[in-house]
């Protein structure tokens, strides 16, 4: 079967990513054919694109997408063909109108939500789910705690502003310019800094009465690193899980001394290591969406043959909010 596939062959800007026709087989144990409806777009693509994380080349690139199973290998009891799935998963490959994966990492998709929705959610839902259900503070957190959350009208941040307003707690937002701030208010934030404009860690500061955060969720990595730690409280927890302004660098144990800090550097695909944890964690976020508490927009749609401008889009900070390539 002859399906349209971005592939690159080295590591570099948007125009390594090349439109080309493969052949997709039949799926083996395990495994199931996807026919594609629409992939995410996720800054980690950049990273495995531009080669801040290294893949091996030749590759293809994505990793979260939407659409029916058209294939269902052998030994495969939970997904039939018909079915409409989501992922969030390895191996990559998202970005083709139809691939074969292995059926442990893919879930149904609710009626209620498109394909589009699958596509935009699934990654950055997922994330969000494990950043404010999993990763916490000694303690837990409690509703009326105050999170700091940079990017937060990102892709990801969108949703968890939403999440945590579901949760009771007081998520003071970050982000790049005046018009972002407001789309985090509106999406649930407390409070919003500009941190192009303002000292963020003076303002939380401020807005803490002097205490600080409990917990910082921090994927802007080198150019926030040090200012998020100042922010959290004694015993507080930095949690570094991203690295959008470049690597954060080597960090000293003496950096978290004084306030008694946590500091932990998690991946979603940790969290999704068996097919039990993937559906658990799907179902919370499923719930979340239901309940009507977090809404999964889709703010812009690409064709795969734009998907050299979706990614110049991403990494300009011109988006806001998660994005799809369409694959239909
Ligand atoms: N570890 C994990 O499990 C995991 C899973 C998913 C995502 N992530 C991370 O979470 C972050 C958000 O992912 P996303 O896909 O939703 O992307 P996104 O938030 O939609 O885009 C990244 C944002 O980072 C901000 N940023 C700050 N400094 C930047 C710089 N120098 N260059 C580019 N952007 C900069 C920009 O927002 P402002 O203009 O508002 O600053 C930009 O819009 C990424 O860092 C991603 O790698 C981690």
């Amino acid at each position: 079967m002859s399906e349209r596939a971005v592939r690159l062959s080295q590591a570099g800007g948007p125009e390594v990513m090349q439109l080309q026709t493969v052949e997709v087989g039949d799926p083996g144990p395990g495994e199931i054919r996807i026919r594609q409806k629409a992939a995410g777009l996720n800054y980690i693509d950049i990273y495995q694109r531009s080669g801040v994380y290294n893949i091996p080349m030749p590759s293809g690139l994505g990793l979260e997408g939407a659409g029916v199973v058209e294939a269902v290998g052998e030994g495969v009891t939970h997904l039939q063909v018909g079915d409409r799935v989501a992922y969030a998963s390895q191996p990559i490959g998202a970005y083709a109108t139809a691939r074969v994966m292995p059926a442990r990492c893919v879930v149904r998709l609710p009626d209620s939500l498109s394909f589009e929705q699958g596509a935009a959610m699934m990654l950055k839902g997922l994330t969000v789910q494990y950043l404010l259900r999993k990763t916490l503070p000694q303690g837990g957190l409690q509703a009326g705690d105050h999170v700091l959350f940079h990017a937060a009208a990102g892709g990801v941040g969108l949703i968890a502003c939403q999440w945590a307003k579901a949760l009771g707690l007081r998520l003071i937002a970050t982000a790049g310019s005046d018009a972002k701030c407001q789309l985090a208010l509106q999406h649930g934030a407390e409070v919003a800094i500009n941190y192009q404009r303002e000292n963020f860690a003076d303002r939380v500061k401020e807005i803490t009465g002097g205490e600080g955060v409990k917990v910082v969720y921090d994927s802007v990595g080198a150019s926030t690193f040090e200012g998020s730690l100042a922010c959290l409280r004694n015993f507080g927890l930095m949690v570094s899980f991203g690295n959008a302004s470049g690597i954060v660098p080597p960090v000293p144990t003496s950096a978290l001394a004084g306030k008694g800090l946590y500091l932990t550097r998690p991946s979603l695909f940790t969290h999704l290591s068996s097919r039990e944890a993937t559906q658990a964690m799907a179902d919370d976020l499923f719930g979340v969406v239901a309940s009507g508490h977090v809404k999964i927009e889709v703010e812009k749609q690409y064709p795969l043959e734009a998907v050299q401008q979706a990614h110049r889009d991403m990494e300009s900070r011109s988006t806001t909010g998660a994005s799809v390539l369409r694959l239909d």
